[in-house]
């Protein structure tokens, strides 16, 4: 199967049983997509596909054979960590981290379509994952900051 996986072409052997988070993380060692609820209920998983976000756990890996995906590991440009990424660090918006791709994702995705979002805009935007630690008030305080 091959991918452009963060801008680079790769290729790796996938078993057509695989989702798309386990291709992922152990045919492509990606590890931003976290495994959570395999239902599509957490987040945790999600990566963007063609400029898309997705959950990665609800696909099948060898659909996407040939595709563009980004998954945490791209967000950084340079080793620099992105706005959103030095935001949500800033602000404490993560503990343990397993939702934090999913976060990010789901925030960026937002911010381009709605780059002023009001706090319950941004709610809903995050809506789909869920995370244990931070109880969202700084992962919203994080957005926030930067919206424009
Ligand atoms: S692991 Fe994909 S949504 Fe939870
Ligand atoms: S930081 Fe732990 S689940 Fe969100």
């Amino acid at each position: 199967m091959d991918l452009t996986l963060n801008g680079e072409r790769r290729s790796a052997e996938v078993d057509p049983r695989m989702l798309l988070v386990e291709a992922l993380r152990d045919a492509f060692g990606a590890r931003g997509p976290k495994i959570g609820c395999l239902t599509g209920d957490c987040g945790a998983c999600t990566v963007r596909v063609g400029g898309r976000i997705v959950k990665s756990c609800l696909q099948m890996a060898v659909a996407h054979d040939g595709a563009e995906v980004q998954t945490l590991e791209g967000l950084a440009e340079d080793g620099a960590l992105s706005e959103l990424q030095e935001a949500f660090w800033d602000a404490h918006a993560f503990q343990c981290g397993y939702c934090l791709s999913g976060m990010l994702f789901a925030a960026g995705d937002l911010l381009e379509r709605t780059p002023s979002p009001s706090d319950e805009e941004i709610r809903e935007a995050i809506s789909g994952n869920l995370c244990r630690c931070t109880g969202y008030d700084p992962i919203v305080a994080a957005i926030r900051s930067v919206a424009s």
